[in-house]
């Protein structure tokens, strides 16, 4: 089945869609692409601090918004939990993980600033998720230029599975994220691949690079 377990598409709650009709825009495009189920994954990090009653009401408008207009596209309820010490935590505490097919979770790390994670460790945090019968999806690795090799290997050994986004491969962030992408890709590395659907620019990037010809991926 054609899924994605990554997109910031719902209205007015992170860096994604930005209204209602700009939410439908983007399902629309991913479901013509032929996306079968899409899980809205909004952030969860120091600036966007949304929880499970933040997400819903905007998850239930674009349900509703795609049904009206004949977008025939399955959507799921998570969020994309940035490993930062000002939310996750409260996410932990406050049991507000939304498991993507009752197993996965995606957890992020800083694009930029790994000192932003401050005392929380990665590894610990995926072997905690492990303990409690989830496997943590790490998006984008080819985003976060100060991992290393040998630090990406330390995520696996603990359970993470990666998640490159279709953009890097199409040249969405520049060439540096799309060799890294070919990469971990050529060796076998990637488990899933995800849109991390935003705005308009990704469409036309992930248009492109579907109608050259490559394929969306079957989970
Ligand atoms: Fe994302």
């Amino acid at each position: 089945m054609k899924l994605d377990f990554h997109s910031h598409i719902l209205p007015g709650l992170d860096d994604g869609a930005t209204d209602l009709a700009n939410a439908v825009e983007l399902a629309s495009a991913m479901t013509e692409w032929g996306f079968e189920r899409i899980t809205c994954t909004p952030h969860i990090n120091a600036l966007y601090r949304n929880t499970p009653e933040t997400i819903r009401p905007a998850f239930e408008s674009l349900q509703e918004a795609l049904y009206v207009k004949g977008v025939d596209v399955e959507l799921k309820m998570s969020a994309e939990y940035r490993l930062v010490p000002e939310t996750w935590p409260e996410v932990l505490d406050k049991k507000w993980i939304m498991p993507i097919e009752d197993k996965y979770i995606l957890t992020e790390l800083p694009i930029s600033k790994p000192e932003e994670m401050g005392w929380v460790k990665p590894v610990e945090e995926f072997k905690r998720l492990k303990a409690m019968g989830l496997t943590p999806i790490l998006p984008h690795p080819e985003r976060y230029f100060y991992l290393s090799r040998q630090e990406l290997m330390s995520f696996v050994e603990a359970g993470a599975v990666i998640q490159c986004n279709y953009g890097s491969l199409g040249g969405l962030y520049g060439p540096e994220s799309q060799k890294i992408a070919e990469d971990l890709v050529r060796e076998g590395l990637v488990t899933f691949f995800g849109t991390d659907m935003h705005n308009l620019r990704y469409v036309k990037v992930m248009g492109d690079w579907f109608a050259q010809g490559n394929p969306i991926a079957e989970f």
